[in-house]
């Protein structure tokens, strides 16, 4: 299979020039080697085995400064969403970060707040990034139901 690698740092440059330069990118991207660890970068083919989208799973902090599992670089290439590939993706990197035993999962997006509503994440509060060139982001902070796995633990047990 070719290497996937300089098509994934182009749509994060191209998506998000603001955030990711090449070196940037480059180093998320190079993540798709990891396994056991953060950050892990993950990428979904379609059936033709054409990549048509990514994401990451990096260690980061809530706007309060706590640790958190990020869902970073949600992607999917234009021709193929609304598919389905976008929440197949934002699940499987909650799974990831499970899986490497982060309870805490949240994730930064400028307007995509709804999307994770709609996936059951909570909008937790209003942030601001810092971007280069700088200029003040502001974002919303939201993070995957916690709560929900106890709920999950607590009917396994039953
Ligand atoms: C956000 C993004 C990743 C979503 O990817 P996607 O593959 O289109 O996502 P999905 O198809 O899983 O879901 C998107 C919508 O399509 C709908 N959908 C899913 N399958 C569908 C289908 N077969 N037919 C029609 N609609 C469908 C979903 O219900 C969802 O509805 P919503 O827009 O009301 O939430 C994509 O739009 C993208 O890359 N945007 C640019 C980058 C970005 O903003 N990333 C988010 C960073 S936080």
């Amino acid at each position: 299979m070719p290497d996937v690698a300089p098509l994934l740092s182009h749509w994060l440059q191209r998506e998000w020039p603001h955030a990711y330069g090449k070196e940037r990118a480059d180093s998320v991207v190079e993540s798709i080697q990891n396994y056991d660890r953060m950050p892990l970068c993950l990428v979904a083919y379609n059936t033709g085995l054409v990549p048509c989208g990514m994401t990451a799973v990096v260690e980061g902090t809530t706007p309060t400064g706590d640790p958190v599992a990020l869902v970073v670089t949600l992607y999917v290439e234009p021709a193929f969403r609304r598919s389905g590939i976008g929440v197949a993706l934002c699940r499987r990197a909650v799974a990831e970060a499970r899986r490497l035993g982060w309870h805490r999962i949240g994730a930064y997006t400028v307007d995509k707040e709804e999307f994770f509503q709609r996936l059951g994440w909570q909008v937790v509060m209003p942030a601001i990034i810092p971007s280069n060139p700088p200029a003040r982001r502001h974002v919303w902070y939201v993070e995957h139901p916690e709560e929900n796995d106890h709920a999950h633990s607590l009917q396994a047990c039953a």
